[in-house]
């Protein structure tokens, strides 16, 4: 989508981090912005901060592990701002990582919020983009650890190889109908990440926070540091613009080459495995 001034985006987990970047950047560009996000105070400061772009930025309660609610959301921003061309399905949270510390609650709410969240978007807004036939695109936001396991075994890993999957099948059968899309895949950015539990419903269980001495506190705390180390969330936004008006699957804001080495190492795998294995053709 070339031209954004002037057209309506509904971007959720709005209210913190990379999400709120985002919301900042299309505002800037000249869109209307609905700020979908669980944490209502949050939300309210965002929209405040976001003040100078008043009246074409507007805030929503939304939970995208709940079809209903992203549904109700969306309704609001048709009626605030009508059609809608670009949704960025952004929400995220982090859970346990440790093998022994990542209870099945923390899976259900990692899956339900990372990939649940990003289903409930695509298909509250497909149709709607579909039928208004005005184009549109749509983001969503995995992470590094959707392309390698550097984080082992975890829900967060499995939930962003997920969410990296479906985008691409999803551009495949949206770029026949004018609806492009973006999987955008960070390293590590300097956001509220590392404090999910904060948005934890109590439907999931209590928010697990795991012994320091642990590997998995380990872990934690090393991603924590590498967190504050990490990329500004503007620049995280200012790729994703781009990669919306250039149409562009696949934005990877780290191009450091220990984050090459990773990759290369995950497709040097498969491919050889299937060098090793393959049968006659
Ligand atoms: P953040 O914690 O600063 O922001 C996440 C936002 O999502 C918060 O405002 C939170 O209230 C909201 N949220 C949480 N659960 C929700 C739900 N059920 N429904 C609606 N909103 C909900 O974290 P950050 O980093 O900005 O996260 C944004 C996305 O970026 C996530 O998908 C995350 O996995 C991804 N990401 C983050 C990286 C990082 O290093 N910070 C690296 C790679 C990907």
């Amino acid at each position: 989508m070339r031209e954004l001034a002037g057209r309506t985006a509904f971007v959720t987990g709005a209210a913190s981090g990379i999400g709120f970047a985002l919301c900042r950047a299309l505002a800037a560009a000249g869109m209307n912005v609905m700020l979908a996000d669980i944490e209502t105070d949050a939300l309210a400061a965002a929209v405040e901060m976001l003040h100078d772009f008043a009246p074409k930025v507007r805030g929503v309660w939304c939970d995208v592990a709940d079809p209903a609610s992203v549904e109700r959301a969306a309704t609001t921003s048709y009626e605030a701002f009508g059609n809608v061309h670009v949704v960025c399905n952004n929400a995220g949270v982090g859970g346990g990582s440790g093998i022994d510390d990542i209870s099945l609650d923390t899976w259900r709410w990692v899956i339900d919020v990372n990939l649940m969240g990003v289903l409930h978007g695509i298909r509250t807004f497909l149709p709607h983009i579909r039928a208004h036939g005005e184009g549109g695109h749509i983001v969503n936001t995995a992470s590094m650890a959707g392309m390698n396991s550097g984080l082992g075994f975890s829900a967060y890993s499995a939930s962003k190889f997920a969410v990296v999957n479906m985008s691409e099948g999803l551009a495949r059968q949206a770029a026949p109908i004018g609806v492009g899309v973006t999987v955008v895949c960070p390293g590590f950015v300097q956001t509220r990440i590392w404090e999910s539990g904060r948005n934890r419903p109590q439907r999931h269980g209590p928010a697990v926070v795991p012994d320091p001495a642990s590997a998995g506190g380990r872990l934690l705390a090393q991603l924590v540091e590498l967190g504050r180390a990490g990329l500004d969330p503007a620049d995280v936004a200012a790729q994703v613009l781009a990669a919306i008006r250039a149409n562009e699957l696949y934005v990877f804001t780290h191009r450091g080459a220990e984050w090459r080495a990773e990759l290369e190492a995950r497709f040097g795998g498969i491919l050889a495995a299937m060098d090793r294995d393959a049968g006659p053709q």
